[in-house]
């Protein structure tokens, strides 16, 4: 280890005593800018002052935070000087111009690209400001940069990837060559579609299927932009010196042992959102917000007057959209259910059906569903999600099943209806309907009104004991395992030993 930081100091030409220098690059989403934010609020909360901590994103992420959320100024104050944002340009031009997640995923090779030539600068290399250059001791990096094995090799600094999104998901990522070899992709043109089964996936046979794979494999096409980046991670990501992963060992199943064979250097340290609580004061973590669009706290007052358990939550993330057909069709099902419900209509999250259909079409709504909401519903464009979840008069979470929302749902011993959009929401909501039987699966070509309203009257109602107590169950072993000597709690502990020693080697 001393040798290669010697190297490395060598190399930089700044012959100093190194401290532990964390630079943390995460993807440009709301999701795992959460995720990556949480790490490196405990990675300084939990390490000694000598310990810091460099957050590279994109310009636009960054301005969001400092304009929607509290987290950039709150991690400056408490931080420092020990933590910093660094940004990149993500190359869309002004703020207004959308980041969808199409424009993202396509510039994603990119972007990782900028973010490799602005740690050359943080390290000291190239045309960066003096005071800037501080060695890395450290490179922590979202799992689809691909190329930050070579930038690290390159940088002689060790790696250590964090792909925020579910385990289960990446699985079938690493298993995307064999199902090429085996002919399960590109999927066949038969007569059993989406449902065949895929039984080339170890540790999930009894129960994937073509329609739970990722979004990509829907059409496989080699040269689709994220296909070329998942094989790339899949490649990529066992060379790290070190894997983080956002879950916790007792939630996940027997496939697992198949990702600690790859990536022997294992950090389960989930739910992260959860582990920060535990172990930095509830009142301080509760009012670090990480959103990137303005919450609109009035929805927790409407909350405070619902009867325990009795809403149904909405929401599909940061990057899904839904057609108006499609909004027609929750919207109805959600009014002929009677159940009370909390909506989310993120802005941009409506796609017009015509082109030329102005948003204001949606003022035309048939008088069922005005009454109906006015009478039992609320409605607000991005809300605090967490303590959302966490209220107790949320019976029930329809959602896109985003590993984060996922997890937020477990932790709160919340039911979901899962309406998958892509990536590896797919994956996830199959294994909460179907291993964690905590939960609804509304594949995504039958988003009807009559299985939406019939989906909420399982959940809510017919099957709501059942789901609640497995759920209930769910969250406790969570909890267990962010308590003290818990998994996540001693793997927690094991990766900032690890990070403050500096005991990765490449
Ligand atoms: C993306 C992908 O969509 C998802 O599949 C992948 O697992 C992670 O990257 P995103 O779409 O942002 O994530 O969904 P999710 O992972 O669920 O993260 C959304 C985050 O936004 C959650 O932490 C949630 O608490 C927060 N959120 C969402 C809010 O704070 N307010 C809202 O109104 C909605």
């Amino acid at each position: 280890m001393e040798d290669h930081l010697t190297k490395s100091i060598t190399h930089s030409n700044n012959i100093t005593t190194i401290s532990p220098h964390v630079v943390i690059f995460p993807l440009p989403i709301q999701g795992p800018i959460n995720c990556m934010l949480k790490l490196a609020n405990l990675i300084l909360s939990l390490s000694p002052a000598t310990v810091s901590v460099t957050f590279v994103t994109t310009d636009f992420i960054h301005r969001r935070l400092l304009l929607h959320s509290n987290t950039a100024a709150r991690l400056a104050h408490d931080y420092r000087p020990r933590f910093r944002f660094e940004t990149v340009h993500d190359g869309f031009g002004p703020d207004e111009n959308p980041r969808n997640v199409s424009l993202l995923t396509m510039s994603l090779e990119a972007q990782a690209q900028a973010e490799g030539s602005r740690l050359r600068e943080v390290l000291g290399f190239g045309s960066a400001e003096d005071e800037m250059k501080k060695p890395v001791s450290c490179i922590i990096a979202e799992g689809l940069y691909g190329c930050m094995v070579d930038v690290a090799k390159e940088l002689r600094v060790p790696l250590v990837y964090f792909d925020t999104c579910s385990p289960c998901c990446l699985w079938t990522y690493f298993c995307i060559p064999n199902l090429l070899k085996v002919v399960d992709l590109p999927f066949q043109d038969d007569e059993e579609g989406l449902d065949a089964s895929i039984t080339s996936v170890p540790g999930m046979e009894t129960y994937l299927r073509r329609r739970d794979l990722p979004s990509f494999c829907h059409a496989y096409d080699p040269n689709n932009p994220v296909i070329q980046l998942v094989l790339k991670e899949a490649q990529e990501f066992p060379k790290a010196q070190g894997h983080i992963l956002n879950t916790f060992d007792e939630l996940e199943g027997d496939y697992f042992a198949h990702i600690r064979a790859l990536c022997p250097n294992l950090y389960n340290i989930g739910p992260l959102h959860l582990n920060l609580k535990s172990r930095i004061q509830q009142e301080t973590t509760k009012s670090i917000s990480n959103s990137l669009w303005q919450e609109d706290r009035s929805c927790l007052a409407w909350l405070d007057a619902q009867p325990p358990k009795s809403v149904l939550f909405v929401s599909i993330g940061s990057l899904a959209s839904m057609t108006k057909d499609q909004l027609m069709e929750i919207w109805h099902g959600l009014i002929n259910s009677k159940s009370r419900f909390l909506w989310v209509r993120r802005p941009g999250s409506i796609i017009n059906k015509d082109e030329d259909t102005s948003q204001d079409d949606l003022e035309m709504i048939p008088d069922d569903l005005v009454e109906g909401t006015k009478k039992r519903g609320c409605i607000v464009s991005w809300a605090p999600q967490e303590e959302v979840l966490a209220h107790g008069a949320i019976g029930g979470f329809l959602t896109h099943c985003g590993w984060n929302s996922t997890l937020e749902s477990i932790v709160e011993g919340v039911p979901m209806i899962c309406w998958p959009f892509y990536v590896d929401q797919q994956v996830n909501s199959r294994v909460v309907s179907e291993v964690w039987k905590i939960g609804l699966d509304m594949n995504k070509d039958n988003c009807t009104r009559v299985v939406v309203e019939e989906l909420i009257k399982e959940l809510m109602e017919t099957r709501r004991d059942e789901f609640s107590k497995r759920a209930d169950k769910m969250a406790k072993l969570a909890a267990q395992a962010v308590a003290e000597d818990g998994s996540s709690y001693n793997s927690l502990n094991h990766l900032i030993d690890d990070i403050v020693s500096m005991r990765f080697s490449i």
